[in-house]
């Protein structure tokens, strides 16, 4: 695990960057899998950024996101959907066709699932993942308890999930309850993996994936076990792990 500890927001969000556009550049029909909430707004506007200054290309990319809420529908504005188009995919000549979400919709759930894993794998699997990490732990919707060799499966979120996330809500009672995830098998499938967290709210959880106990409790810490995984840590999110981050580089 590599880890790079940074000054601020604006630093992590450009490495980040940097890491995604080295991969696209690489291989301009890469299989990116994508995240949502604060953590990634400012890597998605680096991103647009070097597509219009740069000339960073997405034409053939293809994109994979982790989560969606179940029941909201993808142009309501609480969707993750809507977060993806507003903030990422409008402003980038990706396809449309070209990038995907669980269809939270879906009359079936679990054969959506199923689909959706099936979706990934067709593509040739996910060449770069990225992550945010919640409070307690979690990465895409796999809260802690999760079993390591998951597929896509519906979740129920975790009360703190639903406490932290009601900031994106008029109010926390309108908050999903279920959501369909990428499982921590499906993320552990992808080539590589880089995790992004900012501020000290999330130093908890990133002590948990650094220094803890590989264990189900923090669903982040499965990626201990991956053979290409990136950290890129604001610093005061890194605050608790100097004693055992020399260790994991
Ligand atoms: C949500 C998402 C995760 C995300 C996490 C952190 O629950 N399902 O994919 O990483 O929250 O969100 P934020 O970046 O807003 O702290």
């Amino acid at each position: 695990m590599r880890i790079h500890i940074v000054r601020d927001y604006a630093e992590m969000s450009r490495l980040a960057a940097r890491v995604v556009a080295e991969e696209i550049t690489l291989r301009p029909r890469s299989v990116l899998g994508l995240a949502t909430g604060e953590t990634t707004l400012g890597l998605y506007q680096e991103l647009i950024r070097l597509h219009w200054e740069e000339g960073l290309d997405f034409s053939e990319v293809r994109t994979f996101n982790l989560d969606e809420y179940i029941g909201v529908h993808p142009e309501d504005s609480t969707s993750y959907s809507y977060y993806m188009t507003h903030n990422f995919f409008r402003h980038i000549n990706l396809e449309p066709a070209n990038t995907f979400l669980p269809n939270s919709l879906a009359a079936d759930i679990e054969t959506e699932c199923l689909s959706y894993e099936q979706r990934i794998d067709a593509s040739g699997g996910i060449d770069l993942q990225v992550l945010g990490i919640g409070q307690n732990g979690h990465i895409g919707f796999n809260e802690p308890g999760t079993d390591f060799a998951q597929p896509t499966h519906p979740v129920q979120l975790a009360d703190s999930t639903i406490e932290s996330n009601a900031r994106f809500f008029p109010s926390p009672n309108e908050v999903p309850r279920l959501a369909i995830s990428m499982g921590l098998g499906t993320i552990m499938k992808a080539r590589k993996i880089l995790l992004l967290a900012h501020g000290s709210h999330k130093a908890d959880a990133i002590y948990s994936l650094v220094c803890g106990a590989i264990s189900p409790t923090t669903p982040a810490s499965v990626l201990r076990l991956h053979l290409n995984v990136r950290l890129i840590l604001e610093q005061s999110a890194a605050r608790l792990i100097s004693e055992c981050a020399q260790r994991e580089n």
